[in-house]
């Protein structure tokens, strides 16, 4: 797909960057993660001092006078090791110590409300998962981002209570920004800096405000106060409030004002949080897909989740083609994105009075709807004009006129202003075949629609045949209810995991598109300006999958990360509001590669009757069975492990609450797993399995098909038989399979994927 990778960019213009290797700016020095062993024998006297110490004798004899600022970051919980500034030939004579396992460049990963809590089934005041889970009270969300902007009234600690007795946290820089809501703010910015010329580096550091935006975004929506009012242009009005509106926020500030994240100041985020005592983390953060012992998301997260820390991270904005996943390894929540039943309209009148309903988060009242002249730059200045590109339009009159504009190449906001400098009254922009239905409400600087590719095609047929083409538009406001909702956004990454694909991932899909959260600067026209903005991205389905959990922590604090994830996936829905199957951006069901599990189900998800757990240690024998090495596990780890004797698991049979299998002539067509499921509902119940599969030829056949409970948190277990016939290879099927109580109260789904190879 060419243009991929500018849909890439401009779809959260700075917000989202590729993921690029570090230049060495500075000499021949360059910042790598350095894993190292635990010093021998020095289990019991572990100490900050003897820590430092230990790192300290890695680095070589020559850097002696150096040492201190060689060393950028020394982690303590999350992983084994430092980061550090070093040259090949220091890297090379550090590889020589025993002690050493690994060391790679530090990299930069890319960054990836009103109605959204009403959507999800969350009412203030009425009896619901709200009131039972307290709005979130007493859990603690680590959000690590590009900071915050704490003056913002959606940090706001009015009803809130102290912080946990647990809580280590601060606000570094003033803790007068710290209250109840907000209970810690940090910055981890030495990877990045080191990164930066010697003049920028001095800019970036020394506060955890946020110039971007993003990480007030993501961390309102997760946990943002009521606040009343909130809208962009007068559009999109109610009461804001973050998932868990009484849930508290730590925040690690660990990307740059410009959305750079260094996987070095990830980890040194993650390592803080886990000491600082939060219950969960959200990473709207995330690089290409890589091999879980170099991914720093992955093994921070593993560190995480040792500790009862569940980690929620953004599935990427690489869409639609497949295999395009971040965050992949299967102790992290992967959460993809999808659109909300909410439209901020727009009518496109053709000349031919066709009606194109389109959308635009800026809606003057004051825009004529007499008809104007409508034009196409991409007809009469080749493809590049078609996208309206700065300087594409010197040649072409489009004074007065209302433009078509291709989606791409650059932001659809500087879009808007390129026609409006060119004189230009209006805007269509119209989708790339790729992106299908998924359009976007965006605060533009004139009257604006944007619609789908396909109502594209049909206004550029109507210009070719029209002789003197012409269109208005007229605004519709905030509309509420619209079908289908939610659909798969095209922007959302696919599975296959390309870093396992025995894991079906993503797991779960959440609203990502157009939605509204807090903002640290005011928005929109003059007279309308407010600080809330609409952004869209697997960024902000992230931290509505965070607040989830914090709910669902807040009910249930013995629950362990594995076990909430299992209850928001076999509780998530699969179709949409419109009562047929949750389709993608080409408006066709979409698959299991791209809604996982499904769309969160928020009070589904509070009582799912069984869930899937996994021991952490149980991951050992997981990546041992992928092949990993006894260095590689023992990296993830954190200590000296050998796959001797924690065994071999097949990813077919870890306890997932999904199902990824390959049926191949080795295995002669057919494949059986185990599964353990914990009953967390009524002590006496049960279960009878319910299965289904996209084709006659592939078979699912579950043994045994009853499971009775007689006490609370006893386990089960049941084998799943996956088999194909006279089917033909190379292709993907897929299935469900889901267990129903016997009042038919709960069911516990799982989707399934049989690849037949
Ligand atoms: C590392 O050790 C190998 C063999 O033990 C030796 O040949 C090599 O010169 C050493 N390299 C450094 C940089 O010390
Ligand atoms: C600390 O924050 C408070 C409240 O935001 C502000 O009034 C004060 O000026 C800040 N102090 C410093 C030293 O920046
Ligand atoms: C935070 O950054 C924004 C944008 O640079 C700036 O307008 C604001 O004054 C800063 N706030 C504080 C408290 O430093
Ligand atoms: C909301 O804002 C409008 C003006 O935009 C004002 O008239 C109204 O009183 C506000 N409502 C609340 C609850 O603050
Ligand atoms: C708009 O175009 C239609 C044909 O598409 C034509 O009949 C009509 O006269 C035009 N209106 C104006 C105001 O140009
Ligand atoms: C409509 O109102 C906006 C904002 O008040 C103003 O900038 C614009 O010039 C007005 N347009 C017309 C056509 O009056
Ligand atoms: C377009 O180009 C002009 C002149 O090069 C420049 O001043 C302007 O900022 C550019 N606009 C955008 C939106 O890039
Ligand atoms: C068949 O599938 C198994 C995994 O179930 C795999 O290990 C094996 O390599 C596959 N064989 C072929 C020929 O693809
Ligand atoms: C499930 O499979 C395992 C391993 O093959 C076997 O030990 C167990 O008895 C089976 N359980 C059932 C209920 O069939
Ligand atoms: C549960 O649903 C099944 C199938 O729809 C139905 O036959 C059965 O009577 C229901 N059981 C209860 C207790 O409602």
């Amino acid at each position: 797909m060419a243009f991929s990778f500018s849909l890439f960019i401009l779809f959260l213009s700075n917000l989202l960057c590729p993921a690029i290797s570090q230049e060495s700016n500075s000499g021949s020095l360059q910042t790598y993660i350095v894993h190292v062993q635990q010093p021998p024998g020095a289990a019991t006297l572990f100490s900050f001092k003897d820590r430092e110490k230990w790192y300290r004798s890695f680095l070589s004899a020559e850097t002696a006078g150096l040492r201190e600022s060689r060393m950028i970051y020394s982690y303590s919980s999350v992983i084994s090791g430092f980061a550090a500034r070093l040259t090949e030939e220091e890297l090379s004579h550090m590889k020589n110590k025993s002690g050493f396992t690994d060391a790679y460049l530090d990299r930069i990963l890319p960054l990836q409300t009103t109605h959204t809590p009403s959507f999800l089934g969350l009412h203030r005041d009425a009896p619901g998962l709200w009131k039972d889970s307290n709005y979130g009270r007493g859990v603690i969300i680590g959000v690590l981002d590009t900071g915050i902007a704490s003056n913002h009234a959606s940090f706001s600690d009015e009803g809130m209570p102290s912080p946990p007795a647990k809580w280590e946290g601060y606000c570094k820089f003033n803790a007068s920004n710290c209250n109840n809501k907000l209970i810690g703010a940090r910055e981890f910015l030495t990877g990045s800096n080191a990164m930066q010329t010697p003049t920028d580096r001095r800019k970036l550091r020394g506060s955890t405000n946020d110039t971007n935006g993003h990480g007030t975004h993501t961390a309102s929506t997760a946990a943002g106060m009521f606040v009343n009012n909130a809208s962009v242009n007068g559009l999109a009005k109610g009461t804001a409030s973050g998932v868990a509106p009484y849930a508290h926020l730590a925040i690690y500030k660990v990307c740059t004002g410009d959305g750079s994240c260094a996987e070095s100041d990830i980890l040194a985020g993650m390592d803080a949080a886990v000491e600082d005592g939060v219950d969960l983390m959200s990473l709207s953060i995330g690089g290409p897909s890589t091999a879980f012992d170099r991914d720093s998301i992955a093994i921070g997260a593993f560190g995480a989740i040792q500790k009862g820390i569940l980690v929620s991270c953004a599935a990427g904005n690489d869409g639609p083609e497949h295999g395009t996943l971040s965050n992949e390894a299967p102790w992290i929540l992967t959460v993809g994105a999808s659109t909300m039943d909410r439209l901020i309209q727009t009518t496109v009148t053709l000349g031919d009075n066709d009606e194109i309903n389109g959308e635009s988060a800026y809606e003057p009242n004051n825009f004529s709807s007499t008809p104007l002249p409508l034009i196409y730059p991409g007809i009469l200045g080749g493809r590049q004009a078609g996208f309206c590109d700065n300087s594409s339009l010197d040649d072409i009159d489009v004074r007065g006129k209302i433009v078509v504009c291709d989606d791409g190449w650059i932001d659809d906001v500087s879009k808007g202003e390129i026609v409006k400098n060119a004189g230009g009254l209006g805007m269509i922009v119209a989708n790339l075949m790729v992106e299908g239905f998924t359009t976007f409400s965006y605060t533009h600087v004139l009257p604006t629609s944007h619609v789908s590719y396909s109502d594209g095609q049909r206004i550029k047929a109507y210009i070719n045949s029209a002789s003197a083409p012409n269109a208005s538009i007229t605004f519709k406001g905030t509309v509420i209810g619209t079908k289908p909702a939610p659909a798969v956004a095209y922007f959302s990454s696919r599975g296959p995991s390309q870093a396992d694909p025995n894991i079906l991932k993503p797991d779960v899909i959440g609203p990502g598109v157009n939605v509204l959260a807090a903002w640290p600067f005011e928005v929109g026209a003059s007279g309308t300006r407010a600080r809330f903005n609409i952004i869209s991205g697997t960024s902000m389905a992230t931290p509505h999958l965070s607040g989830i959990a914090a709910l669902l922590k807040s009910m249930h604090p013995d629950w362990s990360p594995a076990a909430i994830k299992s209850a928001i996936m076999t509780t998530a829905d699969l179709t949409a509001n419109d009562g047929n199957p949750i389709t993608d951006e080409t408006s066709n069901p979409a698959d299991f590669f791209g809604i996982g599990a499904g769309h969160v189900n928020v009070l589904k998800a509070s009582d799912p009757g069984l869930v899937y757990d996994i021991k952490p240690d149980d991951y050992l024998a997981y990546l041992c069975g992928l092949r990993y090495t006894d260095r590689q596990v023992s990296i993830i780890a954190r200590r000296a492990v050998r796959c001797s004797n924690v065994g071999s698991m097949a990813g077919k049979d870890l306890n997932y609450p999904s199902f990824m299998v390959f049926l191949n002539a080795t295995n002669n067509y057919m494949v059986e797993v185990t599964r353990t499921v914990t009953n967390v509902g009524a002590a006496s119940s049960t279960y009878t399995v319910q299965s289904r599969t996209s084709s006659k030829g592939v078979k699912v056949d579950v043994k045994p098909m009853v499971l009775s409970f007689t006490k609370a948190n006893e386990r089960l277990q049941y084998n799943v038989t996956f088999s194909s016939s006279g089917i033909s290879g190379g292709k993907y099927f897929q299935g469900y399979l889901m267990w129903i109580s016997s009042d038919n109260s709960t069911t516990v789904g799982s989707p399934i994927v049989i690849a037949v190879v």
